[in-house]
């Protein structure tokens, strides 16, 4: 879900509409608003639907309100409906609340505040929370409204990122944060509040981050009083400079940001090596790992943890971990991870893998693993999220922010950290020689280049691909070796996005159930450059064209075997097999997405996902 908050001297109504526009990728089911006019009354508006929904209904609060909230959800406890939407209000109706991430003790709270004679209106846990907050104010007069937020929020147990609104208290917002993120923005004369920083970067590049466990209590007359949340002490504000710029988060001519971040790669790939592939002086520069190379170099064992596509990043970590630096490495589901009680000891690194590093799953196996005594390492996009914050070390990718559901940009980026942290941890420990390393880097240098001209030689062809396939109910992707994981990316973008459902395989595993599903009506991409296991993989395509499916073939360009079979043929430029997945990726990017746009789905903002998922 999505927050954006307001207190100021504009108009509250239009900063807290094109916040939640921005915020919009964090879901998308349903969005409300609350605003405190002249009078100090709260007026609610609230739909099932997107932000566009909202404003149709309730654009008579333009211009009436300089404080105001609203939020865009993602549900949990609920369906979406109007009901359901945020805010809510408590039953005296002067406490509004908008809430991101679950409330898992709500049924116990429910219950004793039913026996108080509250009422609940929906079947949210928010609703729970705002009449929590107004109990306290009724139980004691006296109390402070920060106060009894800060009294219920030591109530509860489970994720949130809170913003609350009381009539009796105009101009003050009540924040506070566990698990789920949050960022104040200060201007002059004037706060923001959202959950990332594109709501109110156009305003002011000066921002705070809650951290973990804190409040804050923010209005003009005091400024923003933080607390700690459990015993209200008081925490010095850190103000960071932020380094987003407007431009960054907007669509830039193109029709959605997936297209617009899938056209990004060559630049984000080269953002991800700059500064740190140095080929002229044949070095890898990592802080992060230079600094931890003996954890990393006597580790008994790397375990790479990560949830959707940044596990599939992760999977191909491993072969290119174990082939360079010959570290043994484990990928795991986040989720699996964090409730098996696996074994851990000091003497395993434990990597992370997320772009949005807020992922719920993922933060709370790397916090495991801590308690564990691993090393954790972060590879993360967003600078300064929580998973950033927790870890020992880490790398950012720096591929800028990706607002499209599906990711794009932030796969290949993902793999390109973990390229270069493969050479560099080989190169250390000796298992790669200097000349593999030297030419390994140079090529991993050009690979901007190429991803280039896969993008100028595939985006029509893709196109025209796609409009064979715009009713196809079923897709299966395969590949080998490093392309194994490329071909279940493959298939998780076009199920994501596109909604045919479409499963990734090991090409040589096919003869093991999938090919059961072959017949003339079967799609089948097949990812096959040259290097890494192509002779086996003619044979998996003379299999599936004895049983009549229809091959999408990805090649190298030259290539004849596979090509005279296939009957269509995307050709990307030959690399070493390492790299292959990173190019092969592009135009399984664009496929998906044409076919997704020429079913008329909404594209940057999928059915039932969410681009950062706070709730386990
Ligand atoms: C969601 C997103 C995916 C993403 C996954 C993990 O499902 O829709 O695109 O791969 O979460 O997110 P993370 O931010 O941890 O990489």
């Amino acid at each position: 879900c999505g927050i954006v908050g307001y207190t100021g001297f504009q108009d509250a109504y239009e900063i807290v509409i094109n916040g939640l526009r921005r915020l919009e990728y964090r879901g998308y089911d349903s969005a409300g608003i609350v605003l405190e006019g002249s009078d100090n009354k709260l007026e609610v508006e609230k739909t099932k639907g997107k932000v566009e929904d909202l404003v149709n209904i309730s654009k008579q609060l333009k211009g009436t309100a300089n404080v105001g909230m609203g939020h865009t959800r993602w549900a949990t406890h609920g369906v979406p409906s109007d009901r359901n939407s945020h805010p809510h209000l408590s039953n005296n109706g002067k406490i509004a609340l908008v809430h991101n991430g679950i409330i898992e003790n709500y049924d116990t709270i429910k219950t004793m505040l039913s026996e108080k004679g509250f009422t609940f209106q929906s079947e949210t846990d928010t609703e729970v929370l705002v009449n929590l907050i107004q109990y306290f104010m009724d139980l004691n007069p006296e109390i402070d409204f920060p106060t009894a937020v800060r009294y219920a929020l030591n109530e509860v147990y489970g994720a949130y990122a809170i913003t609350v609104l009381h009539e009796d208290h105009p101009g003050v917002l009540v924040v506070g944060r566990l698990g789920s993120p949050l960022a104040i923005g200060i201007g002059e004369k004037e706060y923001f509040i959202a959950s990332d920083a594109s709501p109110f970067v156009e305003f002011t590049k000066e921002a705070i981050y809650l951290e973990e466990g804190h409040m804050a209590t923010i209005s003009l007359e005091n400024g923003v009083d933080i607390r700690t949340i459990n015993d209200n002490s008081k925490i010095e504000p850190e103000i960071q400079e932020l380094k987003l710029s407007l431009e960054q988060i907007e669509k830039g001519g193109y029709e959605h940001f997936m297209l617009k971040e899938i056209f990004e790669q060559p630049k984000s790939i080269h953002d991800t090596m700059r500064g740190r592939l140095i080929v002229e002086e044949g070095v890898i520069k990592m802080a992060g790992i230079w600094d931890h190379v003996e954890k990393f170099k006597n580790a008994n064992r790397i375990i790479i943890i990560a949830c959707g596509t940044s596990w599939h990043a992760g999977l191909i970590g491993e072969y290119l971990i174990e082939e360079y630096a010959r570290i043994p490495v484990e990928v795991e589901y986040a989720s699996e991870f964090r409730y098996r009680n696996p074994i851990i000891t000091d003497k395993d690194v434990v990597i992370a893998i997320s772009q949005s590093g807020e992922t719920a799953d993922t933060m709370a196996a790397l916090k495991l693993a801590k308690e564990r005594g691993a090393f954790i390492y972060g590879i993360c996009n967003v600078v300064d999220s929580s998973i950033a914050r927790i870890t020992d070390a880490g790398s950012y990718t720096h591929a800028g922010p990706e607002i499209g559901v599906a990711s794009t940009k932030a796969f290949t980026a993902q793999l390109t950290i973990l390229t270069l942290i493969a050479f560099k941890l080989g190169k250390h420990n000796g298992n790669l020689g200097n000349a593999e390393f030297m030419s390994l880097i140079a090529e991993l240098e050009a690979i901007p280049k190429k991803v280039e001209e896969v993008l100028s030689a595939t985006h029509e062809l893709t196109q025209d691909i796609a409009k064979n396939f715009v009713k196809a109910t079923n897709f299966l992707y395969l590949g080998r070796g490093y392309n194994y994981p490329a071909a279940l990316e493959g298939a998780l973008k076009l199920k994501e996005i596109s909604y045919i459902h479409a499963e990734g395989y090991p090409a040589a595993e096919m003869k093991h159930g999938p090919i059961a599903l072959i017949d003339e009506n079967m799609p089948i991409v097949i990812i096959a450059p040259k290097k890494g296991h192509y002779d086996k993989i003619v044979s998996n395509v003379q299999e599936i064209k004895a049983r009549k499916g229809k091959v999408i073939a990805v090649v190298n360009k030259g290539d004849r075997q596979v090509s005279e079979m296939a009957d269509y043929v995307i050709e990307i430029p030959e690399t070493s097999e390492c790299f292959s997945p990173i190019i092969a990726s592009v135009p399984l990017q664009l496929l998906a997405y044409y076919i997704a746009v020429y079913r008329g789905a909404n594209v940057d903002q999928p059915r039932n996902l969410a681009k950062s998922v706070t709730v386990e």
